[in-house]
């Protein structure tokens, strides 16, 4: 029987004694020793409390092609970093402007913007640099298929190109679609290229590519909305981070336009859809079916 506390427990050590390990000194170093400083930053905005999902997607998607975890591990790292890049800009004054993440003050508060933004900087360059690692995969043609992956997750068309779209909703004005796009891209984005990542390791066929790139722009979704719903709903102290903050600052979201009863019945439909479409994989898919249920449920 599949155990997804168990599942995702072990995929969080994997990942935070693996982050470990490699955010340090000696191991960024280039032309040139990486600065203390700055390693520190990307610790300190990496390290300790992050649930880890986008990497237990990713080895979720490639168990079902019995790609044993170790081996999807490097590319989990990789989208968690970006992740991580991702919640250290986001939290900025010039962007969402919180003092709170993962229950520690963000990484402008603890070191500076200016330490901020290059920790962020470094731990998305960094990422590219794992994926292009022979480590990876041995084989340099999937290694390049991820790299194009990651780009589509993460750029002006995936999570950089969602989060301007975010802040450009703060003027109002935006349609139920609008809202969709913005939280395909600045969320759900990520989440999908840890899902075709995934699949792409255990070299996933055509057929299987799409069905599984279906359920995880549904579990995407599905994520977002339940960010946004937590946010009305939850505690600072139990999400780790501020919340009742979205509508004070303009941000459109699902809950404000439809209200939370019909926001959470639109979240269970979404949940539905990326069930439905994992139909054809029978028990093995049972991982990726827990998670997205998660998603949903979920209380922090
Ligand atoms: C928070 O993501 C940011 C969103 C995309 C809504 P998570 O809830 O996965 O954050 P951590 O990594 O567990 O802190
Ligand atoms: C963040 O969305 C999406 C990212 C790409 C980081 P939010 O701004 O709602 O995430 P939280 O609530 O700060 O974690
Ligand atoms: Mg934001
Ligand atoms: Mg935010
Ligand atoms: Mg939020």
């Amino acid at each position: 029987m599949y155990d997804f506390a168990a599942d995702m427990t072990d995929c969080a050590n994997a990942v935070e004694t693996a982050l470990d390990h490699r955010l340090a000194v000696a191991r960024l170093s280039g032309p040139g020793p990486a600065a203390e400083r700055l390693v520190a930053a990307m610790r300190h905005g990496s390290l300790a409390g992050g649930k880890r999902l986008r990497p237990l997607l990713l080895r979720q998607a490639a168990a079902l092609f019995a790609i044993p975890p170790a081996q999807s591990l490097a590319a989990g790292l990789a989208v968690e970093m970006v992740h991580c890049y991702s919640l250290i800009h986001d939290d900025l004054p010039a962007m969402d402007d919180d003092d709170l993440r993962r229950g520690r003050p963000t990484v402008h508060k603890a070191y500076d913007d200016a330490t901020a933004i290059l920790a962020g900087d470094a731990l998305l360059t960094h990422a590219f640099g794992l994926l292009a690692d022979p480590q990876c995969h041995p084989d340099p043609a999937v290694r390049i298929a991820l790299v194009a992956e990651l780009v589509a997750g993460s750029g002006a068309g995936g999570m950089v190109g969602g989060q301007m779209r975010d802040i450009e909703g703060e003027q109002g004005g935006f349609s139920g679609d609008d809202i969709s796009t913005m939280q395909a891209m600045k969320t759900g984005a990520l989440i999908r290229a840890s899902v075709r990542v995934g699949a792409i390791l255990g070299g996933a066929d055509a057929r299987a590519l799409s069905v599984l790139t279906a359920y995880a722009e549904a579990a995407g979704r599905a994520f977002q909305l339940a960010d946004d719903l937590l946010d009305v709903t939850a505690t600072s102290q139990a999400m780790g981070k501020a919340t009742g903050k979205d509508a004070g600052m303009g941000k459109q979201t699902l809950v404000a336009q439809l209200g939370v009863d019909a926001a959470r019945e639109r979240l269970n439909q979404i949940v539905g859809e990326a069930l439905s479409a994992l139909r054809t994989f029978g028990p093995r898919a049972d991982g990726l079916r827990s998670t997205v249920r998660y998603f949903a449920a979920r209380e922090h």
